[in-house]
């Protein structure tokens, strides 16, 4: 029995995590910084700032992270890195802390795709085969894909233009939902998933997102245009022009909420179609949904209802290791070390790739 214990470090985009995780999915030790309220307060992730904030924070989450697992960096067995896809000034900050890190302790390191990471994470707490579908959704992102091994996998589709969580974060960012009290703290989706709570989903009506192509792709910047319009004709029926602060806002979040969930369900759809006629899952069919938007209860019941239409059941990982972590990056680093994959002969050599 192969014992091991990796450090996984993640600076792809806004978050600075770092966490230590074993053999067995145990997270034995985890520290992440989130600039999601300085993202939130900009409107979107600034390179440069993004950047300053993952220098100022590393070093500490590192360090935090390998305290809470009582250990030396001596002790480590590899340290896993986000490598891609990223923002490049984001990546490069956590690949040379990666590398002088091993350099000055002699450790392997383990570049990881950060995608891969989300994939995967879920296989930590859930016993699930290869192959299995992915379902990723992001605010960079949103993706579907057969899982058809740790470093094997077959994208379906794609986004074409806004992922769904960016998506979320403009809107809620037009409404000003930040300034409601009970929105403090949490990110562009989860203060619409709040306000839709007490709102009818039928007042704002969007048509569907078609595609020339059968395929499974995705593009929310029609849905987002549609809505961002109907806030705009909101403020002019309520004289307040530019205010975002429209009186119905929780029936628009809704109606905006149910025509994201629709769109994110037809191409699913379709990916179960065509995972059954070529037989590309495995025997118990599994869906995984990850991503920060996989955080949205209300999209993952909707998902869920299709998944259970296709006889597939749907995992879910837990919020925090759905929205960018280390753990996840520690896990995919376990699960390449395990099968002895992975490894590069000159980490210093290694390069981030643009997403
Ligand atoms: O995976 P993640 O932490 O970072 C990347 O984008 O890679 O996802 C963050 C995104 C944000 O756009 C945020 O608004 C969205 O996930 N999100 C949500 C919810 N919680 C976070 N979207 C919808 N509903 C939520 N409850
Ligand atoms: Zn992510």
């Amino acid at each position: 029995e192969i014992r091991a214990r990796i450090l996984g470090i993640e600076t792809s985009c806004d978050d600075t995590g770092a966490a230590v995780v074993n053999e067995k999915g145990e997270i034995i030790g985890n520290a992440l910084h989130s600039q999601t309220e300085t993202t939130v307060s900009l409107g979107g992730v600034l390179p440069q700032y993004a950047k300053a904030l993952h220098k100022k924070h590393i070093d500490t989450i590192v360090k935090d992270a390998l305290q809470k697992a009582q250990l030396h960096p001596k002790e480590l067995d590899a340290v896993a890195v986000t490598v891609e896809p990223g923002m490049p000034l984001s990546l490069e900050v956590g690949l040379s802390y990666a590398k002088q890190m091993v350099l000055e302790h002699g450790l392997p390191m383990i570049p990881i795709h950060h995608m891969e990471a989300h994939a995967l994470t879920a296989r930590m707490v859930e016993q699930i085969d290869f192959p299995f579908l992915v379902f990723l959704a992001s605010g960079g992102h949103c993706l579907l894909a057969v899982a058809r091994d740790v470093d094997d996998f077959l994208l379906l589709g794609n986004c074409t233009d806004c992922a769904p969580g960016d998506a979320f974060d403009k809107v809620a960012r037009r409404l000003k939902l930040k300034t409601l009290p009970e929105c403090t703290g949490k990110s562009g989706g989860a203060m619409i998933e709040h306000l839709s709570r007490c709102g009818n989903r039928d007042t704002f009506n969007a048509p569907d997102v078609f595609f020339k192509k059968r395929s499974c792709n995705f593009s929310f910047h029609g849905i987002k245009s549609h809505y961002m319009r109907y806030i705009l004709e909101e403020e002019s029926k309520q004289g307040i022009e530019g205010s975002g602060v429209i009186s119905n806002a929780s029936d628009l979040c809704a109606s905006f909420q149910y025509a994201i969930l629709r769109h994110m369900c037809r191409p699913l759809q379709r990916a179960l179609v065509f995972c059954d006629n070529n037989n590309l899952l495995a025997e118990t069919k599994t869906v995984v949904l990850s991503g920060g938007v996989a955080c949205n209860r209300y999209l993952r019941h909707g998902i869920e209802k299709v998944c259970v239409t296709h006889g597939a059941r749907l995992v879910v990982p837990p919020p925090e290791l759905c929205t960018d972590n280390g753990i996840m990056i520690a896990w995919n680093g376990i699960e390449k070390y395990l099968c002895g994959r992975g490894f590069v002969d000159d980490p210093q050599s290694v390069c981030y790739r643009n997403r």
